[in-house]
């Protein structure tokens, strides 16, 4: 079964969806895939760090009729009643509203925990109280913090290595507690360093792709942090929507209430990253096939490698990640040279 059927087999009883963080990177594409395959969707944002245009460009994807069964709450998951109004009627939240980057929440980790630990507990008494079938949220591979097993195994975690992760460590404590307290089902899933489309490369908290990405298209320097051996499980965002459409309509019992990693289960360096990326992008613009990258200092909070056994969620879940690195990445440098390319940004400054 293609990805495509298997969402359609999924997705055949319509439902009403929440999804927080909406007009986020990842909420978008979990609004366009449901709306693509008839469900009604909310959209919970206070556009922090998401952004209008993301949900135009999913009403432009879905088509006009399609957009109907959308409504966007532009919201504060800090303000319980607003998390209330969200979930009423809802059958499913999809909780990804927060303060991504380490970086970030080592530059501010009370609002970190604002928005990651109030907003979270916001958003499951509210789901709680709503009676909503099951509560899906955005864990993080952070988690894992100073652990250093390789594949990293669900429940096998070290010391947190930044505030961020202490946060997304507390979700899970908290998912699980309510859980046992309250009987709400819960999932939580610990994404590896998502990308794709709309993932936003700017500003000092942007992920590695869309930040390199968006450097090599306008002639910019591709800076990394460290000797470049860092390693990670990069996931393209198609693998992440499945995987919540999965988590969100399981009716094993066993697989409720659990934690997954959600990744492909490949380990790739920075170095071979930015090989990767010039590769794919050199044809089309044949500047780029000499660029190098620039060292600079390693940052603090990085974990130093990080990969992913997904078999937890291949067991319980039936997750079949379809696209890996370099697929994935076909896939999303259409959009950023679409973006990116040519722009004034683009012919302006030299390398
Ligand atoms: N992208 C990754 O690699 C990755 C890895 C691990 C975990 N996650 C988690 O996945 C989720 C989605 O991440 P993303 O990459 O799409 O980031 P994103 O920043 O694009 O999306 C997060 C969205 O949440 C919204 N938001 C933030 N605070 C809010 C608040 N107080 N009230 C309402 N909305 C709020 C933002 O405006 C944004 O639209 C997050 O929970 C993140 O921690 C992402």
């Amino acid at each position: 079964m293609n990805a495509n059927e298997l969402l359609s087999t999924l997705l055949s009883t319509r439902y009403r969806w929440l999804v927080t963080g909406g007009a986020g990177f990842i909420g978008s594409h979990l609004a366009e895939t449901l709306l693509q395959f008839g469900q009604h969707v909310v959209t919970l944002d206070n556009l922090s760090t998401g952004h209008r245009r993301n949900l135009d460009q999913v009403k432009s994807a879905v088509g006009s009729d399609a957009w109907q069964r959308h409504r966007f709450m532009e919201g504060d998951i800090r303000d319980l009643h607003t998390c209330r109004s969200a979930c009423m009627g809802v059958d499913f939240v999809l909780h990804h509203a927060a303060l991504g980057s380490v970086p970030r929440s080592i530059a501010d980790p009370i609002e970190a925990n604002e928005a990651n630990v109030s907003g979270f507990l916001n958003m499951l008494v509210a789901s709680r109280d709503a009676k909503v079938k099951r509560f899906v949220y955005a864990a993080s591979s952070s988690t894992y913090g100073d652990h250093p097993g390789l594949p990293k195994v669900e429940d096998e975690i070290g010391r947190p290595l930044s505030p961020y992760a202490v946060t997304k460590y507390v979700n899970e404590l908290y998912a699980d507690v309510f859980a046992r307290c309250y009987g709400i089902e819960t999932i939580g899933l610990r994404y590896f360093n998502v990308f794709g489309a709309r993932q936003d490369p700017n500003g000092p908290y942007a992920a590695v792709i869309p930040r390199w990405v968006q450097a090599l298209l306008t002639q910019h320097d591709v800076e990394i942090y460290g000797d470049g051996e860092t390693s990670r499980d990069f996931c393209y965002v198609g693998n992440v929507v499945q995987v919540n459409v999965l988590a969100a309509t399981t009716d094993r019992l066993d697989a409720i209430n659990q934690i997954y990693n959600v990744a492909v289960g490949g380990r790739t360096t920075l170095n071979q990253l930015f090989e990767t990326l010039r590769d794919l992008l050199a044809p089309e613009f044949p500047g780029i096939a000499g660029a190098k990258p620039l060292y600079k200092d390693f940052r603090a909070g990085d974990v130093r490698h990080s990969q992913a056994d997904i078999s937890k969620a291949q067991t319980l879940l039936a997750y079949a990640p379809t696209h890996d690195l370099r697929r994935g990445l076909r896939e999303a440098l259409g959009w950023y040279v679409g973006e990116y390319a040519g722009t004034e940004l683009a012919s302006g400054q030299a390398r």
